[in-house]
């Protein structure tokens, strides 16, 4: 595959970078990035020295690909703008992730520049929709948070033991490689090292995808998302309080973990009876593409604690959308990502 990224000095894009050299299908990249074009791409991208001599071009010069990524933020691009560049488009931006116009508009405050090409494009966590996505044109990446607390969620809801007529309260906790390479006031190191940050309690734009994903074709469930900034570069933990229609037990939950993620080739159930790496962290994912994900009982009632950790640049960025164009291009799912991660 000869496969493009626009916005490739950015950090996702130089995530997809860092994985695409190393996937076997693909024998070509171009990295599009204005404002570096003609520089190697290690200027941006340090950890790749001696791995590629590779140069950004500009975006107009991203062309004639198999697949293209855009990484670039949100709303700043219109993606028919790269339209007949690859068969397959991945877009990693929220650009198309809502199906309707009308939650785009209560979530980003303004009406979706296109709406109609919004049913053109599929959502692409595999691990929800990997049937939609083998062989789609147009595939979206998903939010880093939205990943973590669908994974976390996914088999409860699936299972239908969920309380609808209740909320379903998600606390995600995140590094600062979320906010991307821009650096801002609140991002200078004196200001965030060492915090722990409410950064936004309420109104998280990521809710409406998971109330969108985990309605599962039933009733749309009422998320409450918060996410706080806590001292890592990378990484999300999502805490996720699910409210039960009757009493199960641990073996319960342990049927219906396994039963949604047992062949999954990215998500580890981790729940351990001892030692120190119990429950998942976020710590033990740096670079990898693994969803780890857990769960636990309140004895007093009907309250699960699911969990889920993830590296919100790979599973939750470049990782996913390498794993989404290896299911849309039917190559094998795992190819290209098969970095383990490191202990301790
Ligand atoms: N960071 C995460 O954890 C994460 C997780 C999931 C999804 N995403 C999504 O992935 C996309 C990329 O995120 P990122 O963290 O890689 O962002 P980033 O580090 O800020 O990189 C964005 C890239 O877009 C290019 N760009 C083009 N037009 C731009 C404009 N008007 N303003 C700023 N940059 C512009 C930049 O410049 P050049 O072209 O000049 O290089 C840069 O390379 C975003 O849509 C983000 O929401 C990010």
């Amino acid at each position: 595959m000869r496969a493009g990224i626009i916005g490739a000095g950015g950090y996702a894009g130089g995530e997809l970078l860092r994985l695409l050299l190393g996937h076997p299908e693909v024998r070509e990249i171009v990295a599009g990035s204005e404002s570096l074009a003609g520089k190697p791409v290690t200027t941006a991208h340090p950890n790749l020295r001696k791995r590629t001599d590779l140069q950004f071009v500009n975006y107009e010069d991203v062309a004639r690909c198999d697949v293209l990524f855009l990484s670039l933020p949100n709303g700043t691009h219109r993606a028919d703008e790269f339209e007949g560049r690859a068969a397959l488009i991945i877009d990693l931006s929220s650009d198309h992730r809502l199906r309707d116009p009308a939650d785009y508009q209560r979530w980003y405050g303004e009406p979706h520049p296109h709406p109609h090409a919004l049913g053109r494009w599929v959502y692409g966590i595999p691990e929800l929709h990997r049937d939609r996505i083998a062989g789609a044109p147009r595939v979206t990446g998903a939010g880093c948070n939205a990943t973590a607390a669908i994974l976390a969620l996914l088999p409860l809801f699936a299972a239908d033991v969920v309380d609808r007529t209740r909320p379903v309260v998600v606390e995600c906790k995140v590094g600062s490689s979320e906010g991307g390479r821009e650096p801002s006031e609140d991002s200078h190191h004196p200001e965030r090292v060492g915090v722990v940050r409410s950064f936004r309690p309420v109104g998280h734009r990521h809710t409406a995808e998971i109330e969108q994903e985990l309605a599962l074709g039933g009733a749309r469930p009422r998320v409450d998302l918060s996410v706080t900034a806590v001292e890592l570069v990378r990484g999300v933990l999502a805490t996720a309080h699910a409210y039960v229609k009757s009493p199960l037990e641990d073996k319960d939950l342990w049927k219906i973990y396994r039963e949604r993620y047992a062949s999954e080739p990215f998500v580890r159930i981790v729940k351990e009876r001892a030692g120190i790496f119990r429950y998942p962290e976020p710590k033990l994912l740096a670079g990898t593409n693994f969803a780890d994900v857990g769960f636990a009982v309140d004895p007093r009632g009907e309250r699960v604690v699911a969990l889920c950790a993830i590296d919100n640049l790979v599973k939750g960025a470049a990782g996913n959308g390498v794993q989404a164009m290896n299911v849309a291009r039917g190559v094998a799912e795992d190819a290209g990502l098969g970095f383990v991660g490191l202990h301790p």
